[in-house]
């Protein structure tokens, strides 16, 4: 027993000594500004170990917290992720519940002092329609916010009954109210410019997205950032499941992107 717990701390040193030494080697290099995540497979992680769906959706939380870490150690500053889509509304109340309570609890404990978001300096933002949240939640989102409004080294945004077409539509509408209030010519007002900085992910501070990456081995948008992607952005696709994603499925994608990044400087 001893003996085994000594071989695991050992294992779980030189483990942590070479992901410590990768990191510094790759942030040597270039590194994407701002990274999103499409956590999906939390449900199929769970159908295939044998848990609940609810599990399922826990594990994928600190999937969440561990791939932070990752990124805030890799000095990423500006970090996304596919908490909750408008359509999840539509799931059996059971699991809508669940994640409702799950994200109450676990958004105040992120924002904690001493915690990640402390510890690194990370502004946490909610993107999307928080009025269509349980009063609880929507008071829980607050509270998480405000905890971290004075932190300026990173970012999170969690976007959380967020809809790309959503976003869109709500921009170009305020863009269109704003014209109209101040009597400007649409032509001159009405431009790409106007309508990105009036983008919920855009008016929270995001940098533009360098690498989406979407777990699970299904290959689509789901209506996630898709007028972000269009800026230059790298896609990528694991066919991990969101719960065992981890350092060792990250690095490649990094690494593809340097290698894109160094092709482009050569070839420019
Ligand atoms: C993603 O995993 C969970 C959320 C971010 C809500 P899913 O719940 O979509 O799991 P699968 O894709 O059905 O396995
Ligand atoms: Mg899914």
């Amino acid at each position: 027993m001893v003996l085994r717990r000594g071989l695991r701390w050992i294992y779980n040193k030189i483990v942590t000594n070479t992901q410590r030494c990768i990191i510094s080697i790759l942030t040597a290099g270039p590194v994407p500004r701002h990274v999103a995540f499409v956590m999906d497979g939390n449900r199929r992680y769970a159908r295939i170990h044998g848990k609940e769906v609810q599990q399922g959706h826990m594990e994928g939380f600190v999937a969440l917290r561990r791939v932070l870490d990752i990124c805030l150690r890799m000095n990423v500053h500006c970090v996304s992720a596919y908490a909750f889509a408008i359509d999840n509304f539509n799931r059996p109340k059971e699991e809508v519940d669940a994640l409702m309570n799950l994200a109450q609890s676990k958004l105040l404990e992120l924002c904690n002092e001493g915690d990640l978001l402390d510890e690194y300096g990370v502004r946490l933002n909610i993107v999307g329609r928080i009025e269509l949240f349980p009063k609880a939640l929507q008071e829980a989102i607050r509270k998480a916010e405000n905890m971290t409004r004075q932190n300026n080294k990173a970012i999170l945004n969690l976007h959380m009954a967020y809809a790309s077409t959503d976003e869109m539509t709500t921009a170009i509408e305020d863009c269109v109210k704003f014209g109209l209030t101040h009597n400007i010519d649409p032509d001159t007002y009405f431009t790409q410019e106007e309508i990105d900085k009036h983008l919920m992910t855009t008016a929270k501070g995001s940098p533009p997205l360098d690498v989406l990456i979407r777990t699970s081995g299904v290959k689509r948008l789901s209506n996630y950032l898709v007028w972000q992607c269009c800026q230059n952005t790298q896609i990528q696709f694991s066919s991990i499941y969101w719960p065992d994603f981890g350092f060792w499925d990250f690095i490649p994608i990094i690494l593809d992107y340097q290698r894109k990044i160094w092709s482009r400087r050569i070839s420019a």
